[in-house]
């Protein structure tokens, strides 16, 4: 399991926070791609060497590897092993990365870092003009490593932007995992509180359980703890109440995709945390880099929204809690409208309200 220490930024390391332990959900090696199997979090932590292109796109569709810009490096990864052994032919290199991306593209359809990753990898590769299957390999792993060394560094800037906005704040609630385990580097709405914590502030968060597959209860709780943030675990229908008992100053979670006009996708749950902060009068602040904004879709409503199989939800790990056949929805999003979002904390900064006019402002610029 790869740690790092509290990166350049977060200079001011007090002398009781030496190092944070934050795990790495994704990495390269020399051995190749390597994924933390979050679908055995909290209990396990093994680390899986995808080898086929089909391994990775098992594995997003699964969940071991999650969160919106994981899965985009994830899939950018993938493009590299389909070029892995090298076909003997230019041609049938650029088949077999086609291919991959048309597999990979399948995996899951809300988190838009998945069709921005595998398309920035395409559109590289093409304008490298290789002249062989290796120089293709060559551009196809360069611009998969460069989209993960720059998740690293633009999870480190919403800590710096998203940081001024938890100032005095004595707790935060959190929906799903949107930390480090979703993001090549220290997470998005889990950025900010790295961030206090390197100034040895530790911003206490209660993590919503997050059914059905619980990413909040075993990801984010195993995740906070590890790097020393107080965490407690609340049952979803709970989320409310804490706010109405004052617990919490501030709402903090990602995003699968953002809208132009504000409104955001992210896990199923969030629309309701949002109303409750609202009627609460709590900020609700969304965390998520440039790549998690989808500029060609106007509104929440044309977000496509993962549907997965019913028995996510009618069992728990493996355990049947409902009875056998009964009906279940499991939408795994929902869209939170704009109107109930305090703020975006950006890669590039903070976008505050009116957000149909803010976001094509600060993400319509080329970089
Ligand atoms: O189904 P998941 O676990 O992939 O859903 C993840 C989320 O909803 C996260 O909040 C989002 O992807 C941001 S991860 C930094």
């Amino acid at each position: 399991l790869a740690s790092y220490a509290a990166s350049s930024q977060y200079a001011k390391v007090s002398p009781e926070v030496r190092t944070i332990e934050i795990p790495s959900a994704i990495w390269w090696d020399e051995g190749g791609l390597r994924l933390i199997d979050q679908t055995r979090l909290p209990d396990t932590l093994q680390v899986l060497t995808p080898r086929r292109v089909e391994d990775v796109a098992e594995a997003i569709r699964s969940l071991r590897v999650r969160g919106a810009p994981a899965i985009g490096i994830a899939a950018a990864f993938g493009l590299v092993l389909a070029l892995d052994p090298e076909p003997p032919t230019l041609e049938r290199a650029w088949a077999a990365v086609e291919e991959a991306a048309r597999t990979l593209g399948k995996t899951r359809p809300t988190a838009v870092n998945l069709f921005w990753a595998l398309n920035r990898v395409v559109e590289a590769a093409k304008r490298a003009h290789p002249s062989s299957p290796a120089a293709l390999a060559g551009a196809v792993r360069a611009e998969a490593e460069a989209i993960w060394r720059e998740d690293r560094e633009l999870c480190d800037r919403i800590g710096q932007y998203g940081k001024p906005l938890l100032a005095g704040v004595r707790a935060v609630l959190t929906h799903c995992n949107a930390g480090a385990l979703g993001t090549g580097g220290v997470g998005t709405a889990t950025a900010p509180l790295y961030a206090w914590l390197a100034d040895g502030v530790p911003i206490p968060v209660y993590a919503d359980e997050t059914r059905p597959l619980l990413q909040g209860a075993r990801l984010t709780a195993w995740e906070l703890s590890r790097a020393g943030i107080p965490v407690t675990v609340v049952p979803d229908g709970a989320a409310a109440s804490v706010m109405a008992r004052g617990l919490v100053d501030a709402v903090l979670v990602g995003a699968d995709r953002i809208a132009l006009n504000g409104d955001v996708a992210n896990k199923i749950g969030t629309y309701g945390v949002a109303l409750a902060a609202h009627a609460h009068g709590i900020p609700l602040y969304v965390a998520a880099p440039f790549s998690s904004f989808d500029l060609t879709i106007a509104q929440g409503a044309d977000i496509p929204l993962e549907q997965r199989a019913p028995d996510e939800v009618t069992t728990i790990r493996g355990v049947r809690v409902a009875p056998e056949g009964v009906a279940a929805l499991n939408w795994a999003f929902d869209v939170t409208p704009a109107r109930y979002v305090t703020a975006i904390i950006t890669d590039r900064g903070v976008i505050r309200p009116p957000l149909h006019e803010n976001i094509p402002a600060m993400m319509g610029r080329a970089r």
